[in-house]
């Protein structure tokens, strides 16, 4: 009987981060415990983005879970912006030196890892209820939670905070010990997920004076679009009709004519906002992915910054268990959020040139086109686009 009383990293949040995190360290013979509030089912089923940087694939290979990705994952070389009815492609592979993105839904990523944890025998307990974090400003932190069988103590040498934005461990933290930076967006996205063929077989990202559109994809048969919409929208005002209505409305005339329409999937709507917390670290206790920070999905960087946080913390906790280092423990914090910082300004950067703003002024407006047209017709203001987009360097 596996002693769950006691483990090496006890990991909260069975999200990407979290699942990530916990095969890499099993790969080195590190040992996790991973407590979920959710099932299993609805871990599996949360529908999220699906546009994968290089670094993200590479750990991916390196947790050894990218089988299935290898097999049916799209390659982007470019993605298109449009606006003033035009499209205008960014060659990313040409502005960056070949390197590319990989389009696979955050759902596919999570199934493999799940099934990878099952098939080495993972740790993972779902719907833990009452999960908390004690003693983490001590050589011995441990996790208490609640499940069907009673209350449980888990001891544990760290503390991997993996529970994203509403979770419990950034808010175990003392007041006084956290700096927050937000911006909330006066808008969201209201995102449709459906059974047709993709409209383009790149992204587009359209700016258009009704609001942002993106275009995107699961496979050749599965497409994903959002258009911008107010805060406090709600799914259920949007029949698919209106909601197809809509995007071709915002769309450049030649994909407004192609555009495939089809009964929707799923359909809702996500609030906009960039978010940072630091530091990301206390202790015994480390906060990785949206736990720590989130960003607007403009720029396609929530699942890949979880990925680079668990680039960061996996090192480091490797080094402690195989080198009785803990340098890069102490780096954690500082050498993550040097990138997070980069990627939220790509984000908002995103964000503040494809939204039409409540308060814009035509002033405003033009101002967005000219930069936009800059973007398309200057190498040096795409190669700039192109490399944040493809992802920056980890290190
Ligand atoms: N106790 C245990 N588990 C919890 C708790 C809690 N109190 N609170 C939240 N969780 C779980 C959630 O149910 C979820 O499964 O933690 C997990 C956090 O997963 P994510 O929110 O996906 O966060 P992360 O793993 O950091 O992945 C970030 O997910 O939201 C997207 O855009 C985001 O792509 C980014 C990625
Ligand atoms: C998605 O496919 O869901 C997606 C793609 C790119 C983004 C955001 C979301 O910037």
């Amino acid at each position: 009987m596996t002693d769950m009383t006691r483990t090496q990293v006890g990991v909260v949040g069975a999200g990407p981060s979290g699942l990530l995190l916990s095969q890499l360290l099993h790969l080195q013979g590190i040992e996790t415990v991973v407590l979920e509030r959710r099932s299993r089912d609805y871990v599996l089923g949360r529908i999220r983005a699906g546009v994968l940087e290089q670094g993200m694939v590479e750990m991916l290979k390196r947790a050894q879970v990218a089988d299935r990705l290898s097999r049916e994952a799209l390659i982007h070389e470019g993605i298109e912006l449009a606006f003033a009815g035009r499209r205008h492609r960014i060659d990313l592979k040409g502005l960056t030196g070949g390197s590319v993105v990989t389009v696979y839904g955050q759902t596919e990523v999570t199934r493999d890892l799940v099934a990878a944890r099952e098939a080495l025998g993972g740790q993972l307990v779902y719907e833990a209820n009452d999960v908390a974090a004690h003693d983490f400003d001590s050589d011995k932190p441990r996790l208490t939670y609640r499940v069907d069988s009673g209350e449980h103590e888990l001891r544990c040498d760290f503390i991997a905070g993996c529970d994203g934005f509403h979770g419990v461990t950034r808010q175990s933290l003392p007041r006084d010990a956290l700096r927050a930076y937000e911006r909330v967006y006066p808008f969201g996205w209201l995102g449709l997920l459906s059974e047709t063929p993709p409209v383009s077989d790149e992204l587009i990202y359209n700016n258009h004076e009704r609001g942002f559109a993106l275009c995107s994809m699961r496979s050749r048969h599965r497409s994903r679009y959002y258009i911008q919409c107010a805060a406090d929208e709600k799914a259920e005002a949007w029949p698919d009709a209106r909601f197809w209505d809509e995007l071709r409305a915002r769309l450049p005339a030649d994909a407004a004519e192609a555009l495939a329409t089809g009964p929707s999937i799923e359909k809702s709507v996500a609030p906009l906002r960039s978010f940072v917390a630091e530091p990301m670290r206390f202790g015994r206790l480390f906060l990785a992915g949206d736990a720590a920070h989130i960003v607007p999905p403009t720029g396609a960087k929530g699942l890949n910054l979880a990925a680079s946080d668990i680039h960061f913390l996996s090192r480091a906790l490797i080094a402690f268990y195989e080198e009785g280092r803990d340098d890069l423990l102490d780096s954690y914090s500082e050498a993550a959020l040097r990138r997070v910082w980069k990627a939220e300004r790509f984000s908002w950067w995103m964000t503040s040139l494809l939204h039409r703003f409540p308060d814009s002024s035509p002033f405003d407006a033009r101002l967005q086109l000219a930069e936009l047209d800059y973007v398309v017709s200057s190498r040096a203001a795409a190669t700039a686009l192109a490399e944040n987009y493809v992802g920056l360097p980890y290190e």
